[in-house]
């Protein structure tokens, strides 16, 4: 029975591979840059497919892939009913609200725009404050939101505070940790449980013993 891991391009790729290595699955094929997007370990009858991170929970939550391995960012804010098996306890940042350090000791009623990657976290979280704002929906460079006037604060993760600290940002509230998870398709976890079973058991003993 043949499975299909849908990796995140980019950061979370390279530990992603190391990690699954680790529980017996053989990334040699995925690891050889080239454009190609489908990749196999025949061996283990198991397929790869290396997508954008925030297409991860769309294929999982399909069924095309029955695995994912995707920041919690990016779990969150596609808010999809898929399993989460493991927090792998790497690529991990924080989701903060950021802005000018003036803007510290503001009110969060005097929020009313925010620019981000993730609109459906920033609705969610503003809401539970009782207050509404609207969300600016960027791909990426959010940090010049505030910088040109274009929002008051930004919705984003921080990982060193590099880019913050480089163009003049503080953060001004935490949000949350994040960090690799282990999405798991609802189904998938039924009909191939003799051969996802084993292998989760064995990605959250290794995530354990690191
Ligand atoms: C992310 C994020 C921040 C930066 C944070 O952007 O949106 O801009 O990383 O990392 P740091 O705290 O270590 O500086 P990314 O590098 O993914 O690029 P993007 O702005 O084009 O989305």
């Amino acid at each position: 029975m043949q499975i299909t891991i849908a990796l995140a391009k980019g950061r979370l790729a390279q530990k992603a591979m190391d990690m699954l290595e680790k529980c017996g699955i053989d990334c040699e094929e995925p690891r050889q840059y080239s454009r190609r997007l489908v990749f196999y370990d025949k061996k283990n009858n198991t397929r790869f497919i290396m997508v954008k991170p925030t297409d991860v929970p769309t294929y999982v939550d399909h069924g095309v892939a029955d695995i994912g391995i995707v920041g919690k960012d990016t779990l969150l804010e596609a808010n999809l009913p898929l399993y989460e098996m493991a927090d792998l306890k790497f690529s991990k940042c924080r989701l903060v609200i950021a802005g000018y350090p003036e803007k510290r000791n503001l009110l969060t009623s005097s929020v009313k725009r925010v620019a981000t990657k993730y609109p459906e976290i920033a609705k969610r979280f503003y809401a539970q404050k009782g207050e509404s704002v609207e969300c600016i929906k960027l791909h990426g460079s959010v940090e010049l939101g505030p910088m040109l006037g274009l929002s008051d604060v930004i919705l984003d993760i921080v990982e060193s505070g590099r880019t913050l600290a480089e163009n003049g940002l503080v953060i001004i509230e935490e949000i949350c940790e994040v960090s690799a998870r282990l999405a798991v398709n609802r189904a998938s976890l039924k009909i191939k449980s003799a051969v996802l079973k084993p292998l989760i058991e064995r990605i959250q003993k290794t995530v354990e013993e690191r």
